[in-house]
């Protein structure tokens, strides 16, 4: 492995990888695209080939957000520095490319011309030493660009040439559906594990520890974050105490700093802003979250019907009694549920 890119685990991504490598370095053209979700380790996987392909000519690319809608921008960072090949084209096809990269002013061209420009490209980039093309964030290719490296990639000839993407899971881009994939998922829990004990400083707590790897199901980037919002208090061991706990609803009003373990929390009404939830305070403190719907008044009208026949016995819901004026205060005492749950006022 080459240094500076120690992948845990991973041991048969990066032997289909080193094969891709090795066919390519027999003369035989290779596709793959590495397709996973967020954060999985995608990027992380194309640096390992990247990495390793000693011997190879290495041309790369990567989509962009803010390029998706500039036609051929992806191409053009492919193909860029191999455009002093340009003139080894059949006119067409080099027309056809210096037309899509701005060189010239004509008429859009026929895309089946740019893509078997792209392939002629590749091909004369490749005649000397291998070639490796790596395209990262494939899900933010503009359409051109996806639309001429498929039309390539389906073409490939028997030549030393490599054209490895990476595409985000689920994605929009369908050019790409169809070619020979490695589909990357989480990391084991050993994996997961050794990971999080090399990246947090200091002393976690095995408990802590295995809820976070449950929660990150494998995901490097979110074993990465994930401990980022425990304090090392926390992840020491201090999280199952509620007077160190952090609340498990954010803004949610009904869920307060002092919810202890365990605590069922109803949400009966409904905020104008969404609610956010941090799930990681939730699994480690095993919150129990039942939102409901509003009641009619025939179920009011039973309940107080029970409560009046004594079939339900109220008295034990009653924490406290306050007067009119002291209602503001009520409030805030009930906002710590371990204090209160309901007080009853008497004007
Ligand atoms: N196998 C692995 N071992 C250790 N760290 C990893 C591994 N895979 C990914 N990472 C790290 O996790 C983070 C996310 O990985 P990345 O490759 O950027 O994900 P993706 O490209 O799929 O969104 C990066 O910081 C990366 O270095
Ligand atoms: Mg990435």
């Amino acid at each position: 492995m080459a240094a500076g890119h120690m992948l845990l685990g991973r041991r048969s991504e990066c032997e289909q990888l080193d094969q891709l490598l090795e066919t390519v370095r027999g003369d035989g053209s290779r596709v793959l695209v590495v397709r996973g979700e967020p954060g999985v380790g995608k990027s992380a996987l194309l640096e390992y080939l990247v990495g390793n392909a000693t011997g190879f000519r290495i041309a790369r690319a990567a989509g962009a957000e803010c390029e998706m809608e500039l036609p051929f921008a992806g191409l053009h960072q492919l193909c860029a520095p191999m455009l002093g090949r340009l003139s080894a084209l059949p006119a067409p096809q080099r027309d056809a490319l210096a037309t899509v990269f701005g060189l010239n002013g004509h008429e859009a061209p026929d895309r089946f011309l740019v893509g078997l420009a792209g392939l002629g490209l590749l091909s004369g980039a490749a005649e000397r030493r291998p070639l490796l093309c790596v395209v990262d964030d494939g899900q933010w290719l503009d359409r051109a660009s996806a639309e001429a490296l498929a039309f390539v990639a389906r073409r490939v000839p028997a030549e030393p040439i490599a054209l490895v993407f990476a595409v985000r899971d689920p994605t929009e881009t369908r050019e790409l559906a169809g070619l020979p994939e490695l589909v990357v998922g989480g990391l084991s829990d050993v994996d997961a594990r050794t990971m999080l004990d090399s990246t947090i400083r200091g002393l976690i707590d095995e408990r802590v520890r295995d809820r976070i790897v449950a929660e990150a199901r494998g995901n490097p980037l979110a074993m990465l974050e994930l401990p980022g919002g425990l304090t090392p208090a926390e992840l020491a061991g201090g999280v199952g105490r509620p007077d160190t706990m952090p609340i498990g609803l954010r803004d949610t009003p009904a869920v307060t700093e002092a919810d202890p373990r365990g605590t069922r929390v109803v949400v009966a009404g409904v905020s104008i802003q969404p609610d956010t939830v941090h799930p990681l305070y939730g699994i480690v403190k095993e919150v129990n979250i039942q939102f409901v719907w509003g009641y009619d008044p025939n179920e009011f009208a039973e309940s107080l019907r029970a409560i009046s026949d004594g079939e339900i016995d109220v008295t034990p819901l009653i924490t406290g009694e306050v007067g009119l004026d002291e209602i503001g205060a009520a409030f805030d005492e009930l906002a710590r549920p371990g204090a209160h749950c309901k007080i009853l006022v008497t004007p």
